[in-house]
């Protein structure tokens, strides 16, 4: 037959099996051994088709290393089209997770029969796609259009109970094997003389599409999904499923799948795809670095991250001590744990019982005694360097042998901090993104003296949260908030160059950014940001740097918080208006300052804001704070919102041309001074020598 793809005569039913580890991709050599499997099966005795995976999980999707290369028949569809023809039926059993392609397969087929805990879904919007090998035509005919549209453009799995009141599959198995099930069953079906259930046959009648339907769906989608243009091909698609006869549906599915493989928009969430499991590699780690085992955590403050972080830790199943330093402080910080899932129980994605087993999760402590046994510190008080030594030194003294300690810090010195304690190479830097429970990044800061197995051990213990990992140095702010810095800078120039608040935000979230940089102040306080201005001492000495910022704090306007900031907010709705009384400052301010207000175009906004991140990037990837380009993009994608559609500032940057950037970057440095432009040496010498990031990041790893 062929080596990944098995066929056998079991009980009367032609049994196909592949086993293609690690997840049973869609290989070339996969499609062609269903294939040679499919016809044989056409000729012998057999009464039905099982088709099932070995391994742990059904066909988990398209081989993506396939994509962008020449297609190698037999191609996907021909496959389907030889299973929905099969004289005999089909039955796919399912177990693990098919997602894309595979459940694609399965759609095919004429029956769908599952293990309970196995899992089916079309995550291809993720990677900028649609669903190219029939699911957007074969889904609505089976569960509905809403259904289909809520499933393939949110990407996420469903399990198979839900799948089968879905009508996406046709039976939840019961018996433990999944093999003599689905044997079973294929004779259940062929003694009950059940027919070739072909998807296709179904017509979705138009009728049952309320009049907008589509549209309503495009201009939501629009608005989720910044930048992204696979949603509205999926519209289209399914569109075509309600309008078109199924072939015709299903050339459109190809040609729009077509285009969106071409775009760039795919090109950039691809890269995201791999850039986030490359980051999760270290490439200096000495050969064997065992990692350490995490059975109790302790974090230290329970504040806005302290909670967030108890709870990514219970939220695995591991037992959480949090110290705070009196017991008011504990019962508030114990208050907003429980208050932040009782929402989520509101909303009908937590029960009761499970918010309680959580909660059981997290106990709490004013004596440091109470932290000798964990395995993890993660150290979140305020923001200040001498109480950050003194808790080190103190959980130096408690802690047992081999703990790792790690600090939340922001902008501090990790190996100062470490220096406090008697064993520097257990502490490591584990940054966490604000909402910690939400957001999907942790920097990992590795301090000068950090062991590799205290490293690995943070790596590993932040994927087992959930978390995407990416490695960083030591330096102010690390990968994230040093790049940043530039960022918010520009945003409040541009403000006295003659930009509205909301003329700077619209541009960069028209770009695809969630939320503006200023918006983004609002958000986070604009007294943090003054606060730790004021702490500096190597800012450039000029009252036009973020003078808008220190005016408004000043004024007691501190952002969403006391609802006014850049803009306006509605107390109860959050949602931000402009405030004509900002607008007026802000020229009183040029005047006074003696900027001339002009006219700025929507791409000058957009590079004088952007083109700082990715300066501040090369410098970065020059002083080996990061691993790699990529790694930045990671960063900037899961910690701070950049569109994924745009694949992070470095791929960004790669787009646009080096050399643009370069050029720019020169422009603005005459216009505006070398105190806020200077551009990356890096920089420089790859806009000469015309590569991009990425080459030189492959050429570099090849010497
Ligand atoms: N807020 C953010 O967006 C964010 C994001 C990433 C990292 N951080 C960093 O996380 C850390 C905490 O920030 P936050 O926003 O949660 O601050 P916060 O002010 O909300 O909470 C700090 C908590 O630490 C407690 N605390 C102070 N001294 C203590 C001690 N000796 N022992 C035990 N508890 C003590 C305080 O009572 C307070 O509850 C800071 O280093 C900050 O830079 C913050």
């Amino acid at each position: 037959m062929s080596e990944v793809v098995s066929y056998q005569l079991k009980e009367n039913v032609g049994l196909i099996v592949v086993n293609s580890p690690p997840v049973n991709a869609l290989s070339q050599s996969v499609r062609e051994g269903i294939l040679k499997a499919l016809n044989q099966a056409q000729e012998d005795s057999s009464k039905a088709i099982v088709l099932r995976c070995d391994g742990r999980t059904f066909i988990a999707g398209a081989d993506i290393t396939e994509f962008g290369k020449p297609p190698q028949a037999p191609g996907l569809p021909e496959v389907l089209s030889v299973i929905e023809n099969s004289n005999k039926p089909v039955i796919a059993a399912i177990h693990g997770t098919a997602l894309g392609g595979g459940f694609e397969v399965s759609l095919a087929c004429h029956y769908r029969c599952a293990t309970p805990s196995a899992k089916v879904g079309l995550p291809e919007v993720k990677l900028g796609l649609l669903p190219g090998a029939g699911g957007t035509q074969r889904v609505p005919r089976l569960a509905g259009v809403k259904a289909a549209l809520d499933m393939i453009t949110g990407g996420n799995p469903i399990a198979a109970h839900k799948a089968k009141d879905m009508g996406l599959i046709d039976e939840v198995l019961t018996g433990e094997d999944l093999e003599s099930s689905a044997i079973a069953y294929a004779h259940e079906l062929h003694g009950a003389g059940a027919p070739l259930k072909r998807v296709r046959d179904v017509t979705i009648d138009p009728a049952t599409v309320e009049a907008g339907f589509f549209d309503e769906a495009r201009t939501r989608l629009a608005k989720r999904a910044r930048g992204q243009i696979a949603q509205d091909r999926i519209v289209s698609c399914l569109e075509a499923a309600v309008n078109l006869p199924m072939d015709e549906g299903l050339a459109r599915e190809r040609e729009l799948f077509g285009e969106l493989v071409m775009s760039p928009e795919s090109a950039a969430m691809r890269h995201i795809f791999f850039a986030e499991r490359q980051a999760a590699k270290i490439k200096d780690l000495s050969e064997g670095t065992a990692t350490r085992d995490i059975r109790k955590v302790a974090v230290i403050g329970g504040g806005t991250m302290g909670g967030g972080i108890a709870m990514c830790f219970a939220g695995v199943g591991i037992p959480v001590v949090m110290v705070e330093v009196d017991q008011e402080a504990l019962d508030r910080g114990l208050g907003i744990i429980r208050k932040n899932y009782a929402i989520t129980v509101q909303k009908g994605k937590l029960s009761e019982n499970k918010m309680e087993q959580l909660i059981g999760m997290i106990s709490g402590t004013t004596n440091y005694d109470d932290i000798a046994d964990v395995d993890l510190v993660v150290e979140a008080v305020f923001e200040d360097l001498s109480l950050k030594k003194e808790i080190f030194a103190k959980m130096d003294s408690v802690c047992k042998s081999g703990a790792i300690l790690a600090t939340n810090t922001s902008y501090q010195d990790v190996d100062a901090i470490a220096a406090a304690t008697n064993r520097p190479d257990d502490v490591v830097g584990m940054h966490f993104f604000s909402p910690a429970n939400v957001m999907k990044l942790l920097e990992v800061v590795r301090g000068n003296q950090t062991a590799d197995a205290a490293l690995a051990t943070a790596m590993a213990i932040g994927k087992k949260i959930g978390k995407v990992c990416a490695l960083s140095g030591v330096c102010y702010g690390f990968i994230g908030n040093r790049m940043l810095s530039g960022y918010g800078r520009e945003a409040q120039m541009l403000l006295l160059d003659g930009c509205t608040p909301a003329r700077v935000d619209s541009a960069l979230e028209t770009f695809g950014m969630a939320m503006g940089p200023l918006a983004m102040g609002d958000l986070a306080g604009l007294d943090v940001g003054y606060k730790a201005r004021q702490a500096r001492t190597d800012l450039p000495d000029d009252s036009k740097l973020y003078r808008m910022g220190t005016l408004l704090v000043e004024m007691g306007r501190y952002g969403q918080k006391t609802a006014s900031g850049f803009y306006k907010y509605d107390p109860e709705t959050r949602r931000r208006k402009s405030d004509p009384e900002v607008e007026s400052m802000i020229k009183t301010e040029a005047a006074k300052l003696g900027v001339e207000q002009r006219e700025v175009e929507e791409d000058e906004i957009l590079a004088r804001c952007l083109y700082p991140l990715i300066n501040e990037g090369a410098k970065i990837l020059e002083e080996e704070i990061a691993q790699r380009p990529s790694d930045i993009d990671v960063v900037y994608v899961f910690g701070y919102a950049f569109p994924a559609a745009k694949g992070g500032p470095m791929f960004y940057a790669d787009q646009v041309g080096l050399k643009n950037v370069y050029d720019r970057i020169c422009e603005f440095r005459d216009r505006y001074g070398e105190q806020y432009w200077q551009p990356s040496p890096l920089l420089e010498q790859l806009a000469k020598e015309g590569k991009t990031f990425a080459q030189w990041d492959r050429e570099r790893s090849m010497a």
